[in-house]
């Protein structure tokens, strides 16, 4: 999480485990967000520092936990939160399930691309060369980027129903 007194990332990473430890869905949402909004920042930094300031310990420990950590955040999102909305949707007139299936649409995506960009990263941890810090660094900001607008949209029209 951010470090509030520097504006700095913690390199611990306050874990977000377990999710749905009896939290209400608005609060467990925001709450993943803010770990995948650190995830996202922790990638935009590796990215901004290709490909000569490449700290590989970090790529390590980014990519240990990235795939396993969304994984579970979506399958959270998808058990407690997407059913507290379909719920609150259930029982009013403007139901929107195709928002849903966009969503879950969404996650298998990031999920893909979490494991490639693990790939990458566990080779560049390892000390693998980086011979196309172009292309390295258009991955990841095609996912952090697309990560982000995820969030966003989920701001924007998930958690206005749940905080009714
Ligand atoms: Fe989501």
């Amino acid at each position: 999480m951010r470090n509030v007194a520097t504006g700095s990332m913690d390199t611990s990473f306050s874990s977000p485990f377990p999710l749905d430890n009896g939290l209400p869905p608005a609060a467990l949402l925001r709450r993943a967000h803010g770990f995948k909004l650190d995830l996202c920042h922790a990638l935009e930094r590796i990215a901004d520092n290709l490909p000569d300031n490449i700290d590989r310990m970090e790529c390590l420990r980014i990519a240990n936990m990235l795939a396993p950590a969304i994984r579970r955040i979506h399958a959270c999102e998808e058990k407690h939160i997407f059913t507290a909305y379909a719920a609150v949707l259930a029982a009013s007139a403007d139901a929107d399930m195709e928002t849903l299936r966009r969503l879950k649409a969404e996650h298998v995506e990031d999920q893909c691309f979490a494991d490639e960009v693990t790939e990458t990263l566990l080779g560049i941890g390892h000390g693998q060369a980086i011979d196309n810090a172009e292309a390295v660094g258009f991955m990841l900001r095609g996912f952090f980027e697309t990560m982000r607008r995820h969030i966003a949209f989920e701001r924007a029209h998930i958690l206005p129903i749940l905080d009714r």
